[in-house]
Parts: C-alpha cells; sequence; structure tokens
C-alpha cells in the first residue's frame, strides 16, 4: 500500500485486501494502481452491456481498425465493455498490450471482475485522469480510443495536446459521443420534456425532494461536428473518417443510464441517488408508454484522427 491510500500491484498478483479480485486476477490481467474505495452501486455496467450500445462502440472499433495495433489505450475504460470488444479484434493479441484508463476505481475494480477470464492479451489497469495521459503510459502507442466520455472534458485542445505526444507519429485517435450539437434530431425533443416533466413529478410528489441548482456540465455545452473537426486540425490531428450515424435509443438505455451517477447527479444535483434513479426510471417508462413509442431517435458522432 502506498503513503498516499493508492494500492500497487506489481507483478501478477492482487493481495488482500482485496480478496475478491484478486481471486480472479490472471497473469494477463494487470492492476498498476487503484485507490481504495467502497464497492458502490451506480456504475456504468449494465448500459455498458445493452446490445445497441456495443453495436456503437463496436461501429468506432472497426472504422478505426483496432485490432491491427499493438500497444492500444482505452481512455474513459469504465466497467471494461469497450476493452473487451478490443480484447474481441484483437489480430496478434499476444504481442498487444492495452492500457485501459479511468479515474473511477469502483470502475476498474468492476472491468477486472469482467475481464478476468481474458487471457490472450496484457490489459493493464491504470487509475488516473485522462488529462494527465503522458504520466499514466509512458511509452507512445499506436491508438488511443475514447468512448463516450470526450464531452465530459473541460479543456479539450488541453486533452488533445495530451493525447498528440502520447500516440507516436501516424497513430490514430478514435472517439465517439451522443453528447454534441446535433446529437438529439427534433422529434426527440417531446420525450425529454416529458421524460423531465414525469421525473420531477415523482421526485417531487412521491419522495417529497428536489433537485439542486448546479453548474451546467460539460456534457450540456456541446461542441458540433464541425467544432471538433477544427480543435483536432488546431491540435495537430488530420481527420481520417468522421461520421454521424442514427441510433435507435431503446427504453431500457434511459432505464440503465438511470442507474448511472454521472448521469443521475448531472440531471438531479443534490438528491439521494436511489430516489434520484428511481424518479428517473419510472419517468422515463411513463414518457414511453405516454407517447407510446419503442425508441427514441438519437445521433452519435464518430470520428478517426491521425497525429499529423
Ligand atoms: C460514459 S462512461 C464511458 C465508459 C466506456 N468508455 C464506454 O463507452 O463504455 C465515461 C467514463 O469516463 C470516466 N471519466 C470521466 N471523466 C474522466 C476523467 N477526467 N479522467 C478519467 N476518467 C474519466 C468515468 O469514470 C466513466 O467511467
Amino acid at each position: 500500500m502506498l503513503a498516499n491510500g493508492k494500492l500497487e500491484v506489481q507483478g501478477t498478483r492482487l493481495r488482500a485486501p482485496y480478496p475478491a479480485y484478486a481471486s480472479r486476477l490472471r497473469r494477463d490481467v494487470r492492476l498498476i494502481s487503484v485507490a481504495h474505495s467502497a464497492n458502490s452501486e451506480y456504475t456504468f455496467t449494465s448500459f455498458a452491456n445493452l446490445d445497441f450500445y456495443r453495436k456503437v462502440n463496436a461501429r468506432l472499433l472497426d472504422l478505426a481498425e483496432v485490432g491491427k495495433n499493438k500497444r492500444i489505450v482505452d481512455l474513459g475504460c469504465g466497467t471494461g465493455a469497450v476493452t473487451r470488444l478490443m480484447l474481441e479484434r484483437l489480430e496478434s493479441a499476444r504481442q498487444t498490450v492495452i492500457y485501459a484508463i479511468d479515474h473511477s476505481a469502483t470502475a476498474i475494480r468492476q472491468a477486472i471482475a469482467e475481464l478476468g477470464d481474458r487471457k490472450n492479451a496484457v490489459v493493464n489497469f491504470i487509475q488516473a485522469e485522462v488529462q494527465n495521459l503522458r504520466t499514466a503510459v509512458r511509452e507512445q502507442v499506436d491508438s488511443i480510443v475514447y468512448c463516450n466520455s470526450i464531452h465530459y472534458v473541460p479543456d479539450k485542445g488541453k486533452l488533445l495536446d495530451e493525447v498528440r505526444d502520447s500516440l507516436r507519429p501516424g497513430g490514430t485517435l478514435a472517439f465517439n459521443t451522443t453528447f454534441f450539437e446535433g446529437s438529439n434530431p427534433p422529434e426527440s425533443e417531446a420525450f425529454y420534456r416529458r421524460w423531465m416533466m414525469r421525473s420531477l413529478r415523482i421526485l417531487v410528489k412521491e419522495h417529497g425532494l428536489r433537485p439542486g441548482k448546479a453548474e451546467k456540465t460539460e456534457a450540456r455545452r456541446q461542441l458540433s461536428a464541425e467544432g471538433y473537426a477544427n480543435l483536432l486540425r488546431e491540435h495537430g490531428f488530420d481527420i481520417e473518417k468522421a461520421e454521424v450515424v442514427p441510433v435507435e435509443f431503446p427504453l431500457e438505455g434511459y432505464l440503465d443510464i438511470s442507474e448511472f451517477k454521472d448521469f443521475i447527479e448531472g440531471t438531479f444535483p443534490g438528491v439521494p441517488l436511489d430516489k434520484a434513479s428511481d424518479s428517473l426510471k419510472r419517468g422515463a417508462r411513463q414518457a414511453f408508454e405516454d407517447l407510446n413509442i419503442t425508441f427514441v431517435p438519437r445521433n452519435w458522432l464518430n470520428v478517426v484522427a491521425v497525429r499529423a
């Protein structure tokens, strides 16, 4: 244990006080450093395993031809769903190293639990801020994949500098997001109004709670696809591929995203997670029923950019 309370694991085994994870750790999945925190609910895991979401991310990995690379970063890896998709695509897995990075210790522990049975490549999990990528991964890599997280970062230019310097010349950054200007088609607006109205009513009338006032979350300050392209060029990238893909977002997606801490806190700040989550889930069900719909249209932006 390090002085700062972080757990450091060298070699292949994770020692007590983490026996549950230690038993699942294999020699090919190494935990570099994770701070001690209690296991908690409200992670991204159930949403990340939805079929439509897997397809969204698989599309990006295929566009980026990630499987051909030997040194890959899964930036903002969450609970490991994208890491798993990478492992499925590796052409020469035995020679490949994946660095899976997230600042959430809970998410990383869950990722280790989910991926512990994989044997075909080395996966190094690192708990770090994405903004500190160069410190976290000291070698230059072939590919950096950043799924559904870039919208969280306040200073995207600074992050792109960090990403560029972490790539070998000619290496690729692939990212996707559904929080950009243009992600919500006009015909989806009635759903979001109805969802929030229904959820707020449940929160107030049944739980006797009101959300606090919050800073506008980064995910709500959105760049357009063109804005991302310009920013990438300014920071030393050439755009190789960029596309906006329409996706049918199902009710299960809204139910599962309503169990994700970051989403709950951004939507109903200051409300206990269980009450906020319950209100959001029931509000989503009611909105689908009210509008008699089976999905909500939404757009995903996929970008593959090359270090110039
Ligand atoms: C929406 S989840 C996406 C997870 C995964 N990439 C996927 O698509 O399934 C966003 C993840 O980014 C992580 N995250 C957000 N801001 C971060 C930061 N500044 N540094 C490191 N991780 C961050 C969160 O902890 C979360 O696991």
